[in-house]
């Protein structure tokens, strides 16, 4: 089912509510208090975009394999994306990027018991229609931007639920190699040397080499050929304006 509302403080807060069940879906027009990730907000522009969390149940799924969820969503919104010929890439761990600007912005919250995951939350900000953004943000883009032309909103979100429930049904039937290797060779920067920023303010040049199953980026330091594996926090891409 899909639950719609004019405005919310935040959908994945909505989402909250027991009384959602698996694959739906609460969707706002406005967000007032829309998050983002590393404690930042998500700014939309009302009626342009999509802004909406879909609720899944995911009892089937150790808790060590979760980034597998991740897997799941962001090739759902890429393979989406690309039905309407936009080229989209994987940013790790959840952000999709078209060349160098973000397109789609995750929150995947997931809340457990026991040793299994009980519900996951995943708040998804795809930006369609909007051509004008606040100039604080770093590098965001549309689909309007990218395609020059603007798209139906409620047949995008049709397709994109579509293609997510479909991949979450490869996962509950064990299908974790394919999402594992689409997901890498999906990924923005795979096997090009970049530069990246490591929580104390180090800069340094690698290239990225893949992702481990339990979600770890893999970086080939161009300095020794080392291979290093970092946790979400740990390193950031320097993506030039
Ligand atoms: C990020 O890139 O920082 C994540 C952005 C996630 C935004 C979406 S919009 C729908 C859902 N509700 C929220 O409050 N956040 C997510």
């Amino acid at each position: 089912m899909i639950y719609r509302f004019d405005i919310l403080g935040s959908t994945n807060d909505e989402a909250r509510n027991p009384a959602y069940r698996e694959g739906d879906i609460v969707i706002a027009e406005r967000q007032t208090a829309g998050r983002g990730q590393r404690g930042h907000t998500w700014e939309s522009a009302e009626g342009q975009n999509l802004t909406f969390s879909l609720i899944l149940e995911p009892r089937f799924l150790p808790v060590n394999e979760q980034f597998l969820l991740s897997e799941v969503l962001a090739l759902g919104l890429v393979d989406t994306l690309a039905e309407y010929k936009i080229e989209a890439r994987i940013k790790w761990t959840n952000d999709i990027y078209v060349g160098n600007k973000k397109i789609v912005g995750m929150l995947v919250e997931n809340s457990l018991t026991g040793g299994c995951l009980a519900r996951t939350i995943a708040g998804i900000g795809l930006n369609i229609n909007q051509t004008e953004f606040d100039p604080s943000l770093p590098n965001p883009t549309s689909m309007s931007l990218v395609a020059g032309r603007e798209f139906d909103r409620e047949e995008v979100l049709t397709r994109l639920h579509h293609n997510i429930m479909s991949l979450y049904e490869s996962l509950r039937c064990d299908e974790k190699e394919m999402l594992q290797s689409r997901y890498r060779s999906t990924m923005y920067r795979l096997g090009e040397k970049h530069h990246y920023t490591l929580a104390d303010g180090t800069v340094f040049e690698g290239t990225i080499r893949g992702v481990r199953p339990s979600g770890e980026l893999q970086i080939e330091h161009s300095s020794d050929g080392s291979l290093h594996e970092y946790l979400f926090k740990q390193v950031e891409f320097v993506i030039k304006k």
